[in-house]
Formats: C-alpha cells, structure tokens, sequence
C-alpha cells in the first residue's frame, strides 16, 4: 500500500527547502530591523477563540476550519490565521504589562479547508505580524511599510498595495443600509454567493469578482465614514507618501476575516492565476478585548509564503538551491581513506561544508 500526501498540502523537497529558509532568512532579517520580536504560538487552540475572534460569518469560519474533539472532549481547531492566537497569547501573558507598543511576529503553518489549486492549499504558510497598544495611524503605516520592505527584500517585482478604510462597526452598520438599498433591486442579477453574502454580510459583495458589472454607482463606505474614521485614513496615507510607499485606494477592499476596524489593506501580485492575493492585513481596534483582554488596538498583516515564491518563480528570481561543498576528500588506498575520514572530520569541524 503506497500513501500521498492530504490534498491541497506540500511536501518541501531538499532543493527547495532552500527557498523556504531564504524568504525565513528575510522576514527575519526585516523584522530585526524594524524591531519586531518573534513570538510562537500553538498550531491549534480552542475553537471559541476563532469563532469569536475571526468570526461566524466568515468564509474561514464557516466552511474551512479543521475542527476536531480532543480525548477530553474539548473542541480544538488547527489555527487557519496567526492573528487570533498572537491576539489570545498577547492577552494571556499580559503583555500589555510592558510599557510601549508591542510589536511581534510570525512564521509558521495554518490550515483551511479550501478548494485546493495553484496558490490555494490547505496547509499554507503565512510570515505575519501584529502590534499592539496604539491608536496611531503611523503605526498602520509602519506595518504596511514592513510588509513592503519583505517583498522587496526577498526581490520580489511589479507588487501593488491597495488599501481602503472599514471605519467603525457604528459606521459600518449605517453604510450597510445603504448599500443594501443599492443592492436590493439588482439581488436577482447577483451570483448565489453574493445572494447569500446580502444577508450576513452585505459589504463583502462588492468584493466579488463575478459580480463587478451590476456594482457601477455603488455607494463608497469612504463617503460613509466619521470624521475621526476619515482623519485616521488620511493620516495612514500620508505617512505612506512621507516614505515613498505607492498605494492605490480600493473603497471595494473588504477582507475575509470580520475583525478589522479603519484600515485594510493587500499587497497583489500577478502570476498565479486568478489569485493575487500575497499578503493582507488591517487594523482590529476592538479584537482583544472581544476576545477577553482589556481593551488595546492592534494593527497586522499576514503575508502567504507559498504565493510568495510562486511569483517569485514566475518572474524567474534567482532563489538560492542547495549549498556545494567547500571541500571534496578522495581518498586512494587504506591508509588514506584513514586518514581522509580525520580530515573530513577536521574540516567540518573547522566550518567547511565537506564530503567524502
Ligand atoms: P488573510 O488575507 O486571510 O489574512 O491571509 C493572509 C494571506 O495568507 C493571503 O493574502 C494569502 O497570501 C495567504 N493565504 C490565505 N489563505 C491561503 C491558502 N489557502 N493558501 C495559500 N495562501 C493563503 C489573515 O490571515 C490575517 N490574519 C492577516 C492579518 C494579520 N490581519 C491582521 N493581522
């Protein structure tokens, strides 16, 4: 009996192991330079926290959770986004206690049970940061500026930001109204997703991508915010240009996960397909206190490192293989294969990559 591999997972091979350490090597590298410390977290945590945290209307919730029972009976879910652990970690240790902003990230495995397909697995990798404790839009600025600065660290070309403002769940609530007024005559031209989304979810319908033509005319939520919702985007844009950091508004831009307050935002790339979404992220000024914690702000992103190098790829980067060795040892005869295996030994014990 021969086994495969889960559908929609990855085996990483030597050779491209390779790949994977470098754009680790990176995000690292990045995140010591803007200060961010690492943090770990459990790949799978009680399902409450992603029902509360990312929320039960949610794509991610509703359909592609990997859920099971413990032996003690209690429901676990293999984590499907960083944000809600680094969110429930942050508030369980207290890390709050500690006087500034606490600026972490994180590189590591997450699980969703989607369609599997080029650039969609079910067992993905995400670098991801998150950083708490304050309200400043400079802060917003500063993650997206990281963000940034991995994907050109890594050498990756031609990327594009787009970012949007979801206000406030009070401003989101009044815009709702009206789009749905928008929506309501043309709902029996619409797609049987974005039927559907009208009722949970109304702002994630101008999002679809099958839909875009029956959207001409469709109301903003940028013309829809409060001023301290409006200040705070212009101020995100403004550091944005102070660091020569090109964006392009989307007031479409709604994202997946239910958390996010004021600012969204996405890094896209072209090259794999239909999907170019590299990394996405926004601040959730209300999550950690949803989730139990006082109640601090926090601002993140999630960058997809499978999608990363794919682009990569594509555009024919040069991606480190596998090292050569520094040193070869041939040995000719008893004495010297003796002899050889000391060598061999002093060499790599010296630093040298060396073989036999
Ligand atoms: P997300 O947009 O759901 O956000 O995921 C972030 C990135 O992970 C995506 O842009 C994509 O590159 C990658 N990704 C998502 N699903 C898959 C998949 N099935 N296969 C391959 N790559 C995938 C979050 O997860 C938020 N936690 C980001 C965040 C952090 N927001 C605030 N802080």
């Amino acid at each position: 009996m021969q086994f495969q591999k889960p559908k929609g997972t990855q085996d990483i091979l030597p050779g491209e192991s390779r790949r994977w350490q470098f754009v680790e090597e990176k995000a690292r590298e990045v995140c010591r330079r803007f200060l961010y410390k690492e943090i770990r977290t459990p790949v799978f945590e009680a399902t409450e926290l992603f029902r509360r945290g990312v929320g039960e209307t949610t794509d991610v919730v509703e359909k592609e959770m990997y859920t099971f029972e413990d032996k003690g009976g209690r429901s676990m879910t293999l984590r499907p986004e960083g944000t809600a652990g680094v969110v429930r970690a942050y508030a369980e240790n207290k890390l709050y206690a500690v006087p500034g902003v606490t600026k972490l990230y994180y590189i590591g495995p997450m699980f969703r049970y989607e369609r599997a397909q080029a650039g969609r697995y079910r067992q993905f990798h995400q670098f991801g940061a998150e950083a708490f404790g304050s309200d400043d839009p400079a802060l917003d600025a500063e993650v997206i500026a990281l963000g940034r600065s991995f994907y050109q660290a890594v050498g990756l070309a031609g990327f594009t930001l787009e970012i949007n403002s979801v206000g406030t769940p009070e401003v989101r609530a009044r815009f709702r109204e009206t789009l749905l007024r928008f929506l309501e005559p043309k709902k029996d031209l619409l797609c049987r997703d974005c039927r559907a989304r009208m009722e949970r979810n109304p702002l994630r319908v101008l999002d679809c991508k099958v839909d875009q033509a029956h959207f001409e005319g469709a109301p903003s939520i940028l013309d829809h915010l409060d001023d301290a919702c409006a200040r705070h985007f212009d101020k995100v844009q403004s550091h944005l240009r102070a660091m020569g950091i090109p964006f392009s508004i989307n007031p479409r831009l709604v994202r997946g996960l239910d958390y996010y307050t004021h600012t969204a935002f996405e890094f896209k790339a072209a090259g794999i397909g239909a999907i170019d979404a590299i990394g996405g992220g926004g601040r959730y000024n209300g999550l950690v206190a949803h989730i139990g914690g006082p109640d601090q702000p926090g601002v993140g992103f999630g960058i997809g490192l499978e999608r990363v190098l794919l682009v990569l790829e594509k555009q024919g980067a040069e991606l480190p293989g596998e090292a050569a060795p520094d040193l070869f040892f041939v040995a000719l005869g008893e004495a010297a294969e003796a002899r050889a295996v000391a060598l061999l030994h002093e060499a790599r014990e010296r630093g040298f990559a060396a073989e036999k």
